[in-house]
Formats: structure tokens, sequence, C-alpha cells
């Protein structure tokens, strides 16, 4: 899959339940990766990665975490998944604070079409 993040876009924290292998060629992506915690009641942190450009980074089946784009410039990537990456099944998360709910159907879609019209409108007050 090819994503583009746009300037400024926070990607909630979400399980993938399949490996993955991220490949960016451009920008930045700021990644949190997660554990549950033993009280299932929301996120703890393990630890981060930046990436920019020409990074490439192995995802286990097992990880969670969230993404953003601090750059006020668009982040372009390849995205190789270990399976059917809209299959029904996986999780998201509000916030680390959250409780674990299923992933929605049009979550990540929505969140890419909100974060392009703030982007845009972003780059229209830079100018
Ligand atoms: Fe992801």
């Amino acid at each position: 899959m090819h994503f583009v993040w746009p300037p400024h876009m926070n990607l909630f924290p979400h399980d993938h339940r399949m490996w993955a292998v991220i490949g960016v060629y451009g920008g930045r992506e700021d990644n949190i990766f997660y554990k549950r915690r033993a009280d299932g009641q929301g996120l703890d942190t393990v630890n981060g990665k930046t990436m920019e450009g020409k990074d490439v980074a192995v995802l286990g089946r097992d990880i969670i975490h969230k993404v953003a784009n601090p750059l006020m410039t668009y982040t372009p990537a390849i995205h190789v998944y270990g399976g059917d990456f809209f299959k029904p099944g996986r999780s998201e998360w509000a916030d680390d604070a959250s409780p674990e709910q299923p992933l929605g159907p049009d979550s990540i879609t929505n969140t890419f079409v909100e974060a392009n019209a703030n982007a845009a409108k972003l780059l229209a007050e830079q100018g």
C-alpha cells in the first residue's frame, strides 16, 4: 500500500495482527509503540522510532503503534502487510488511556480525510 501522511497528521493507536514492512522515502514518520496494560485498561508505551527518507522498519504481528507526521510536508511510504489489511478483527484506541475497541471499518480512512483537509488549511495559511 502507498501511504502519504499529510502534514501534522496523527493516527490513533492501532494494531495490525500481521507482520508489516514499512519503507519511508521522504518526510518523517514518528512512531510510538505500545503494549496492552496488564489491567486491560489502555496502553503502556514501550518505545518509539522516528523514520525519515530511506528508512525501513519491520513490524512484528503483535505490534501496537500510533503514527504522526510532525512536519509541514507530506511523508510518503510504502507499506507491505502480511495479510489482509482491511479484514475485520483489528483494534484501535482513541488514545493510550482509552479502552481497546474494534477498529472501525472507516476509522483510518476518515482520519486521512480529516488530516488532508486540515493539511490543506495549514498549507494555505502558510502561503
Ligand atoms: Fe499501523
